[in-house]
């Protein structure tokens, strides 16, 4: 793109019309988003601003590698390498989903709990950290708790690492399948925004998202509960009682997931929360102590072979009907 002697706004208006014609969703949001950035700003409003100024040789530059990357589709949080959730500031490559809006009402349902339990002390884990985002905004809420976060990809582990450490905060990282390596460890809260789009449907996505976006975040199987169920398996069994299992869930997935885990036994509590959109996606289960003081719950019942546990792993996955 010939980007020479335009201003901010010409190359903007330019840009936009470009990726509005190749079906670039947001296309003007998006373009705000990386003038503030490359202006080092983080209020949107600096890009309009700066319509009538015209950029620096670099910044020209920096302008035309990333409107090559907008234009494939490539979303804009990873042609910056970051993002924002809950406020605070999160590195992003492709190793890592970019952190939802969605997601925040998961961290929200989580710190209120947290929050009851008097917020010090406690255990938490995050299961599939990816950036970390749930990970860090719990530990950056809560500093007296004791965070650590699991992902089966050393790469995303690497990624919530470093936003650990970038915004101050102590989260322990374990590479595990599901809860492998945390066997035998009890939590007091376990959050997880899990896979949980259907195979099938993971080729349907905006190619913003599918072609883009690691699959292993995606993907929860033929009917994208197959990592959720196996998590309310193993899940149940890692809580120290009393104890919550709060889990974000795919639009239509959060009345059978409160089915699945009201079948463990003693059954939890379980309430259903809807996103900032309407849509009802986080599901919290809090299991009471029991009368033995901290013994954590049965497993679910058996599942149907669709959903049951990978074999060896000695546990039975729930059949979330
Ligand atoms: C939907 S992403 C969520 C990432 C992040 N927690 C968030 O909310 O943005 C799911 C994450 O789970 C991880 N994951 C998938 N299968 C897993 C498994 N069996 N055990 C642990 N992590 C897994 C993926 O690598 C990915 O980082």
């Amino acid at each position: 793109m010939q980007t020479d002697c335009q201003t901010w706004g010409k190359m903007s208006d330019a840009l936009v019309s470009r990726m509005e014609a190749r079906g670039v969703d947001d296309a003007r949001g998006k373009v705000r988003w990386l003038v503030s950035s490359l202006l080092e700003s983080r209020s949107l409003s600096a890009a309009d601003m700066a319509r009538g100024q015209v950029p620096s040789p670099a910044q020209s530059a920096r302008f035309a590698e990333a409107a090559a990357r907008l234009l494939r589709h490539e979303p804009v949080q990873y042609v910056l390498g970051e993002t924002e959730f809950y406020g605070l500031p999160f590195s992003v490559s492709p190793a890592v989903l970019i952190p939802r809006p969605e997601t925040e009402t998961l961290v929200e349902t989580a710190a209120a709990w947290l929050a009851e339990r008097g917020g010090k002390g406690l255990r938490v884990l995050d299961v599939g950290t990816g950036s970390g985002c749930i990970a860090v905004t719990l530990a950056k809420l809560f500093p007296a708790c004791e965070v650590t976060a699991l992902d089966i990809s050393p790469a995303a582990l690497e990624v919530a690492g470093r936003n650990a450490h970038r915004n101050g905060v102590a989260v322990r990282c374990l590479e595990s399948d599901l809860l492998s390596a945390v066997k035998g460890e009890r939590f007091d809260l376990i959050a997880s925004n899990p896979p949980y789009v259907a195979s099938a449907e993971c080729d349907t996505l905006s190619p913003t998202v599918r072609d883009f976006e690691p699959r292993g975040a995606l993907d929860g199987g033929p009917d994208g509960l197959r990592v959720i169920s196996r998590l309310a398996a193993e899940a149940a069994q890692g809580l120290r009682l009393p104890g919550a299992l709060v889990l974000e869930t795919g639009d239509g997935q959060a009345e059978s997931v409160s089915r699945c885990l009201q079948r463990i036994q003693p059954p939890p509590t379980v309430a259903v929360r809807c996103d900032c959109a309407g849509i009802p996606r986080i599901v919290r289960a809090v299991f009471p102590a029991d009368s033995a003081g901290s013994e954590p719950p049965d497993s679910p019942e058996p599942a149907p072979p669709a959903h049951a546990a990978r074999p060896g792993t000695g546990r039975r996955g729930c059949s979330p009907s």
